[in-house]
């Protein structure tokens, strides 16, 4: 069965439609974009889209490659200080010359729609709630919750330990109860362990799921998206070897993409009541 995530996200987008205009608020997500990687621009203009469609509000600051640290910096301070920037979101990866630290620090927790700063990261990690989950796991999970997949006491494998999505995903699955391997470039029998997992979860952009390492109870989310040598869309899961063999498989595209958005979108509705606590 395949996991659909671009019809779940649909409904979700939907119903943060309808919860805004039901309210009549306007959150306001800030974006900042430096340099002119083409792929950061397309993520960029798909949540800039979908966020105008639900009814958010966005300003996307753009800034040349060679954009001095403390102009960046300064802005966030006014995005920090604006009462009416319930949101804000820096676009990731940024240039060398501009310290990642001191960016992720500047931004306010309570606008963090990422969950990048120490904060929030920190909150999560000792299993406080949060101001924001972080996008592309929470979107995972609403995905397996949708389908009524069990995650307590289930074995987890996760490939990859990048901070965005291995690591959270990691602590939102012991969180639900899961017995949680992290898997990654070092790991060695990797084979042997994919093996025993009932829920894999791939997040490491290079083709790596093949059919001999899943069973039939497998679930399995793909989270890689890059362009094969045939310049066409995939994943880190060989799709078409795969999916016959197991439970449920996430596409792509189609599956985690969708929902990393409505994921973020829902951050940044919440985000108006987390900055106006007497709305
Ligand atoms: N670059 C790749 N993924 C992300 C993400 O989820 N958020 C931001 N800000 N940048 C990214």
């Amino acid at each position: 069965m395949i996991l659909d995530g671009k019809a779940v996200a649909v409904q979700i987008v939907e119903k943060l439609k309808a919860e805004l205009a039901k309210k009549n608020v306007t959150p306001q997500l800030a974006v900042i974009l430096i340099g002119d990687d083409p792929a950061s621009r397309v993520y960029v203009r798909n949540k800039q889209k979908k966020a105008e469609y639900i009814g958010i509000k966005t300003q996307l600051f753009e800034y040349p490659v060679d954009v001095a640290e403390k102009v960046v910096l300064d802005k966030i301070y006014q995005l920090n200080n604006d009462k009416n920037v319930t949101a804000i979101l820096v676009q990731m990866p940024i240039p060398e010359h501009i310290s990642r630290e001191k960016i992720i620090m500047a931004i306010d927790p309570r606008k963090d729609v990422d969950c990048f700063t120490p904060e929030n990261v920190g909150k999560l990690s000792i299993g406080l709630k949060p101001y924001f989950y972080p996008a592309t796991p929470q979107g995972i999970l609403m995905l397996l919750d949708y389908y009524k997949i069990p995650i307590e006491g289930k074995h987890a494998v996760v490939i990859g330990r990048s901070n965005i999505v291995g690591k959270p995903m990691s602590q939102m699955l012991l969180k639900r109860n899961a017995t949680v391997t992290i898997c990654h470039s070092h790991t060695e029998n990797l084979e042997e362990i994919i093996k025993t997992a009932d829920i894999i979860i791939s997040a490491v952009g290079k083709k790596i799921v093949r059919c001999k390492m899943v069973s039939k109870k497998s679930v399995i989310v793909d989270v890689g998206i890059y362009k094969d040598s045939n310049g066409n869309l995939t994943g880190d899961v060989d799709f078409a070897e795969v999916a016959p063999l197991v439970d449920f498989i996430s596409p792509v595209p189609g599956g985690v993409g969708p929902m990393t958005i409505a994921s973020l979108m829902i951050n940044v509705v919440n985000s108006y009541d987390d900055n106006n606590p007497v709305s």
